[in-house]
């Protein structure tokens, strides 16, 4: 890893109170720390010498006193950073991470100390609490079984009171597993028509002015995710609670206002994760944003070599179409014929592994599943000789059913057998709207349910396997520090296509989530259906074209991208398959080319490592003509262009399979004009002429 820094310390010295700026590099914007006379703390943000944040509140309710006011400033430090670093996969090779920092050490009446940390980039800002460990503390607070300082915290007081009238998309905290339809609502000023409901992390906002916000943490480790509530003029914090007898089930945030559940126990020295908003003008350096990533820790694991981005298949759309069975049975997918099958397929058409759910035991009754033991149509030697000889992996399955306490006692067991077989990569998954952990029932984004995932993916990098997580916590950019967390779903997925009671997503939900969840991560959304016609479920259906389907590959980013259909569904389109095929899931470069949240999206991504270029678009119910230059394209070279577009007569409801496919030669001073059906798309690639 490359990694130039430049960090210079300007000064630390005592101050009274007063408000304390800290600038981004390019000056235009400024986060600015306020005290009030009480000693109550806040921040506000400037862009352009213009208010984006009033006056926003800072802090904390404990159990060791309310941290919201009564803190007196007794130091400061700054620093500076240029530096840049290099991904072992993601959108980008090279990451600049350009930011000044601002670090106030606040001493609370009660004895805590407790320091907040701002960073200011030119397309965004993030702060976080830090909690020095207990010799800062001039009280005596509980003491955990490790000699640390224990606080136990009810609420985080952390909002955001933005100026302008607004638009933002969002989903309601208590979505199961963050799989629903991300809404548009009007905001006001004053935040009050924001929600009803308690929203999930993130929010993206489009202001009245034309630019753009996008509300997330980053980071998030030993802390319950955060969630948002209207209050009070401001968008205002709400964590996951851990679930005890008091705990809330409800959701409105009139209620959740009055939950005096513990939402974290935190041992010091302890930082919160990162309060992070990019704030930009336009929605390409939205997407462009890499502050997430910058925030998290580097990479952790010294020998990042056998991590690899694969495209995959698997024997999975078979069971949610329900031709297929997870159990035994006349129709079990996961047999050894089948995979062997599916294994050569993939081979043939440059799909680096295949994934089969089904393997195990405990598919009947889902009460206890065995990751260890195999059905006995599955015959796990032969099958793993296989892989190694084709040089297909296997991923492998393993479906908690919400049982993550009996699945994180046995991870070093589970993980020794799938790596002993030469499995790298698993699927896990946590069917359960509540979880089981080691602290009993608990949501799977409150801090016991964080604490889990994150045992997962450590204890899984210790065996070289890369994980996959179907019901995650919603990402935070932890893939830099662990790479081997390759993708997550948390999103309504292709899978909802399959059986959905409402029929399936609408065509614009694909044209939401490149600005709103994929914002916070790779997405494991499984594009890729290219037969439309269910037999077994005829009421629900993909909402789109087979272009569009293609051009999921290159909108939506993940580095485990899967190709979810059947391979005689593939065959009826070979021609189209030709793209699959050759589109890579790692990338050198990647931009938004054209775009409106929910409207449509087009996308250019290069090749990491390559010459090559890749172009995706997709559009919602409207039919419309996109218009993209080239000039990404380096001067003076000859690219093959082979086009897949949707026909004349495509629709995604009448005619979803009219496409065509086109090939020329272009350069960097070409436009194309590309005509997008309803629920329509086009995928492209450009490769470099000899
Ligand atoms: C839900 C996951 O999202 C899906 O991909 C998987 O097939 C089923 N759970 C079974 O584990």
């Amino acid at each position: 890893m490359k990694k130039t820094l430049l960090i210079i310390v300007l000064s630390t010295i005592l101050v009274g109170c007063q408000s304390l700026e800290v600038n981004s590099p390019d000056k235009s914007l400024s986060v600015r720390f306020e005290q009030t006379q009480n000693g109550g703390i806040a921040y506000s943000v400037q862009r352009d010498g213009k208010d984006v944040i009033t006056t926003s509140q800072l802090g904390f309710l404990t159990d060791a006193g309310a941290l919201d006011k009564g803190f007196k400033l007794i130091g400061r430090s700054r620093h500076s950073e240029s530096s840049s670093w290099e991904t072992v996969w993601g959108e980008e090779r090279v990451i600049t991470d350009k930011h000044n920092a601002l670090t106030l050490c606040l001493k609370h009446e009660t004895g805590i100390q407790m320091n907040i940390e701002f960073r200011v980039f030119d397309d965004g800002f993030a702060f976080r609490y830090i909690f020095p460990d207990k010799s800062q503390m001039t009280t005596a607070l509980p003491i955990d079984r490790n000699n640390k300082s224990q606080i136990t915290l009810f609420d985080e007081l952390t909002e955001y009171r933005f100026v302008q009238d607004a638009e933002a998309w969002s989903i309601p905290w208590r979505t199961e597993y963050y799989e629903g339809l991300w809404t548009k609502r009007s905001i006001t000023n004053d935040q009050s028509q924001i929600t009803n409901d308690t929203l999930c992390s993130p929010i993206t906002i489009e202001f009245a002015d034309g630019t753009y916000a996008f509300v997330h943490e980053a980071a998030l480790t030993d802390y319950p995710a955060q969630n948002f509530y209207a209050g009070d003029g401001a968008l205002r914090t709400y964590l996951t609670p851990w679930i005890n007898d008091q705990s809330p089930r409800l959701c409105r945030s009139t209620e959740i206002t009055n939950d005096q559940s513990p939402k974290a126990y935190i041992s010091t020295p302890f930082s919160t994760p990162w309060r992070m908003v990019i704030l930009t003008k336009t929605l390409p350096d939205l997407v462009a944003s890499r502050i997430m990533l910058n925030l998290n820790e580097p990479c952790k694991i010294e020998d990042t070599s056998w991590i690899h981005p694969t495209k995959f298949m698997g024997i999975w759309w078979g069971m949610h179409i329900k031709t297929m069975t997870w159990e035994q049975g006349p129709h079990h997918g996961a047999t050894t014929t089948n995979m062997e099958r599916y294994m050569r397929f993939a081979k043939k058409h440059n799909i680096g592994a295949v994934l089969a759910e089904g393997w195990n035991l405990g598919w009947e009754d889902w009460k206890h599943f065995d990751f260890t033991t195999p059905y006995n149509d599955w015959d796990m030697p032969y099958l793993s000789h296989l892989a190694d000889s084709l040089g297909v992996q296997i991923v492998g399955h393993n479906e908690t059913g919400g049982n993550a306490a009996d699945y994180e006692k046995d991870l070093d067991s589970i993980y020794r057998y799938h790596a002993a077989n030469g499995i790298h990569l698993i699927k896990t998954g946590y069917v359960a709207p509540i979880i089981r952990t080691i602290d009993g029932l608990q949501w799977n984004k409150g801090q016991s349910g964080v604490r889990h995932y994150r045992k997962v993916i450590e204890t899984a990098a210790q065996y070289h396997i890369a994980i996959d997580n179907h019901e995650p916590v919603m990402p935070t950019g932890l893939q830099r520090t662990y790479p081997n967390l390759m993708t997550q779903e948390g999103v309504r997925g292709q899978e909802w296509n399959a059986w959905s009671a409402d029929g399936g997503s609408p065509c614009e939900h694909v044209t939401v989530l490149p600005y709103t969840r994929i914002l916070a991560g790779p997405v494991d959304y499984t594009p890729g259906v290219f037969h439309f016609e269910n037999p077994v479920i005829p009421t629900t259906r993909v909402h789109s074209t087979l272009m569009n389907q293609l051009g999921l590959f290159v909108c939506f980013y993940s580095p485990l991208q899967m190709a979810c259909d059947l391979p005689e569904h593939y065959m009826e389109h070979a021609d189209a398959f030709r793209f699959i095929e050759d589109v890579p899931c790692d990338w050198e470069r990647s931009l938004l080319v054209d775009g409106k949240i929910g409207d449509y999206c087009v996308f250019a991504r290069q090749g990491r490592g390559s010459d090559n270029w890749y172009i995706g678009g997709i559009t919602d119910e409207n039919s419309r003509e996109v218009t993209i230059p080239l000039s990404m394209l380096p001067k003076d070279q000859t690219y093959q262009l082979t086009l897949y577009r949707d026909g004349a007569q495509a629709d995604w409801q009448t005619n979803p399979y009219d496409y065509v496919i086109e090939e020329q030669n272009v350069t960097s001073s070409d436009t194309l004009h590309i005509r997008m059906a309803s629920g329509g798309g086009f995928a492209a690639s450009l490769h470099l002429r000899p």
